[in-house]
């Protein structure tokens, strides 16, 4: 099931018909993972996402003394160790590839009496940690990134933290997160203002976990977030839906190839998620939510999609937070839509695992796409897809993107540096040609 490093993926061998459950999700996982662990008594995990990002925070746990068995099959039981439990870990902690993992861990380890360094991969090592740090700074931690603002990340222990009224500098739920996950440990109520709408999957399942936490609107879009530190989290079982950022590969997939029909099985549509359901139906997509229910104080829903042509159309850079991790696949729609789409207010692309303006211009251009770089996004011109050799700069999504745009090429799209596809999507293209995708690995 591991993704070999080099893709190939031509025109589908047919419609895509049928059901299929994409793995769970990722952002849910490595939170179940932390709550768990910082919680007092033992957590029954269902539906966790085993990609190797989710499996780098859980590594990390256990290098901290926290007990756990599994995965298996999604099913992961962890023996919670308690707020203060945690024990220094004896290396490094190595976050792999997942930002989510490094700026998540570094709220929590900022507030530990011991001391630790967050280590990643390549890519994560180029990625800017300042955003975190300076606020963890400020509420008393001693922690630093490397002179370039990027990891390693170096924390010395402290005995106790500082709450803080933070304005967050961009719609980011990553530094959130990393600042309301200190604030569980600081001496008073820490606030967090969000300039727009983010994944609220902290806040959410604090709650499952026993913890209070308070979101209060301040206008149409500003959010502020509260926690008062000192208090604990209580083991509880929790079942992760399936991620939607999976899911999105197939919604465009059955979007754009002739005849298809599918559902997207128990998908979490979270309204800070589903920004990829809003751009695709502006482009004139047929998508029905079917079954809508709750599941762990999340909205699961499955997804029926059908083909119909794709129109172009301006995205609404509103849309941008809601749905930042589906652009590179939002591209691939765009490229295949009649007419010209463009992205805008998308700047943070280029802060992801690649700088993803410039790694899907670059891979469009290659497989015959007409394309126009801008510095927050980019002007797509959609018509017919030729095909071609692609880079995905070792970034799964990017990856997992050009595969589906293999799928209406005419002459196939060959991606290099597709091992990544392990850390969001392990069984990606066992899954693709089920549904009728004709990727070789
Ligand atoms: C995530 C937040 C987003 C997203 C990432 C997962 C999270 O990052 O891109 O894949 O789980 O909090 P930012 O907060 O940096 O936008």
């Amino acid at each position: 099931m591991t993704a070999k490093a080099t893709l190939t993926s031509r025109a589908a061998n047919h419609s895509l018909l049928g059901s299929l459950r994409v793995p769970g999700d990722k952002s849910m996982s490595h939170r179940a993972v932390m709550f768990s662990s910082l919680a007092e008594g033992t957590s029954h995990v269902t539906g966790l996402l085993e990609g190797e990002d989710v499996m780098a925070t859980l590594a990390a746990f256990r290098a901290m003394g926290v007990t756990a068995e599994g995965p298996d099959n999604g099913a992961l039981t962890v023996h919670g160790v308690g707020m203060n439990g945690l024990q220094a870990p004896e290396s490094d902690l190595d976050m792999g590839n997942s930002g989510t993992a490094m700026r998540l861990m570094a709220g929590i380890l900022a507030a530990q009496r011991f001391a630790s360094k967050l280590i990643g991969d390549e890519s994560l090592t180029k990625r800017p940690m300042r955003r975190v740090t300076v606020p963890l700074t400020s509420m008393g931690a001693r922690c630093a990134t490397d002179d370039n603002g990027c990891p390693p990340i170096h924390i010395r222990g402290v005995e106790k933290l500082e709450p803080i009224t933070y304005k967050l500098p961009m719609a980011s739920a990553q530094i959130k997160s990393a600042v309301l996950l200190a604030g569980l440990y600081a001496d008073g109520e820490t606030s967090v203002t969000e300039p727009a709408p983010t994944r609220d999957h902290t806040e959410r399942m604090l709650k499952a976990y026993g913890y209070q936490c308070q979101s209060e609107k301040v206008s149409d879009t500003v959010t502020t977030i509260r926690v008062k530190g000192g208090g604990k989290l209580t083991a509880t079982d929790i079942d992760i839906p399936a991620d939607i950022s999976s899911a999105a590969f197939f919604m465009v997939a059955a979007s754009i190839v002739p005849g298809s029909r599918l559902l997207l099985e128990h998908v979490c549509v979270n309204p800070t998620r589903t920004g990829i359901i809003d751009i695709l139906k502006a482009m004139g997509a047929d998508i029905k939510l079917i079954n809508p229910r709750a599941v762990g104080g999340e909205p699961v829903a499955d997804i029926q999609v059908s083909y119909v042509g794709l129109k172009g159309c301006e995205i609404d850079p509103e849309l941008v937070p809601l749905a930042i991790d589906e652009f590179p696949v939002i591209c691939i729609a765009a490229a295949c839509a009649e007419g010209q789409t463009t992205v805008s207010g998308a700047e943070e692309l280029r802060h992801k695992e690649s700088d993803r303006i410039s790694a899907m211009v670059e891979g469009m251009r290659a497989i015959g796409v007409d394309v126009e770089e801008r510095r927050d996004g980019m002007l797509i011109t959609g018509g017919k897809i030729a095909g071609g050799t692609v880079e995905s700069y070792h970034d799964h999504r990017i990856a997992m993107s050009f595969a589906i745009a293999g799928a209406v090429s005419e002459n196939g799209v060959l991606i290099n540096g597709a091992e990544t596809v392990a850390t969001s999507f392990p069984n990606f293209v066992e899954l693709a040609n089920a549904a009728g995708l004709s990727i070789d690995d």
